[in-house]
């Protein structure tokens, strides 16, 4: 089995995360798959962002719940970015705070993978997993997009919804007896810090497969990863670890 990659808030190493413009990076670097980050806007929009607030990574102030979309689209997603040697920006300030409907339609052009992280453990964004999951399913991508959550009623409420959905725990500890934790809650895999991984290597034995693993941004690491046999490796330097995954395989 080749061991994928998928681009952590798209390629936040190099880029501004959750943007458009990352995601587009990753895709170019080859990417299977992208790792996003999802919370409601007041107006009911699921939108695109890591943090409960907009401070860290755009222009403005405030909670992302208690903006309208038209508010958060307003607000530059790139100007915050550290200045890096390709820093540009004159076009990165244009970036906004994109939605999940903006992200599949990239996806869906693509045919790549999409992991939908449901940010839920922090504010109660009542009906996400629903109306997460109407536009996925309105997209006809749900066979693509994995669920995860580091908030297990989260995981529960998508599952209630729609059983079939393929719903990752993340966790950044290897649990005693994953495949117990997959089985009785029917998860199609677990998202774990590869640092545990590392740490633990024999608790995923047997179920290398269903182990994705964030967030891995040296060579190293994602050598030894690899190794071990896990199913995904999310990076923030996409280009970095193609090269890897291009040489080193099982
Ligand atoms: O989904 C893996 C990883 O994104 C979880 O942590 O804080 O980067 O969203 P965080
Ligand atoms: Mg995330």
């Amino acid at each position: 089995m080749q061991t994928k990659i998928y681009g952590h808030r798209g390629a936040m190493g190099e880029y501004p995360e959750n943007t458009m413009l990352a995601f587009k990076k990753a895709i170019a670097a080859g990417v299977d798959g992208l790792e996003i980050d999802v919370h409601l806007s007041r107006d009911g929009e699921v939108v695109v962002i890591h943090d409960e607030y907009v401070n860290r990574t755009t222009d403005g102030y405030g909670a992302v719940k208690d903006m309208d979309l038209r508010a958060l689209k307003l607000l530059s997603a790139g100007s915050e970015f550290e200045a890096l040697d390709n820093y540009d920006p004159t076009t990165w300030t244009s970036e906004q705070i994109p939605t999940l409907d903006e992200v599949l339609n990239l996806v869906e052009y693509y045919g790549i993978e999409l992991n939908i992280e449901l940010k839920t453990n922090v504010f109660e964004y009542e009906g996400i997993e629903q109306r997460v999951h109407e536009i996925v399913a309105d997209h006809n991508y749900l066979d693509k997009v994995i669920y995860s959550s580091f908030h297990m009623p989260s995981i529960l409420r998508m599952k209630a919804i729609y059983p079939e959905a393929r719903i990752a725990w993340l966790t950044d500890k290897v649990p005693l007896w994953p495949i117990d934790h997959m089985e009785e809650l029917a998860l199609e895999a677990l998202h774990i810090s590869y640092k545990a991984i590392l740490r633990y290597p024999g608790r995923i034995s047997g179920i290398e497969d269903r182990i994705r693993v964030w967030t891995v941004n040296e060579t190293t690491d994602a050598r030894k990863l690899i190794d071990h046999g896990v199913e995904t490796l999310m990076t923030n330097y996409p280009e970095r670890m193609m090269a890897i995954s291009r040489t080193h395989q099982k």
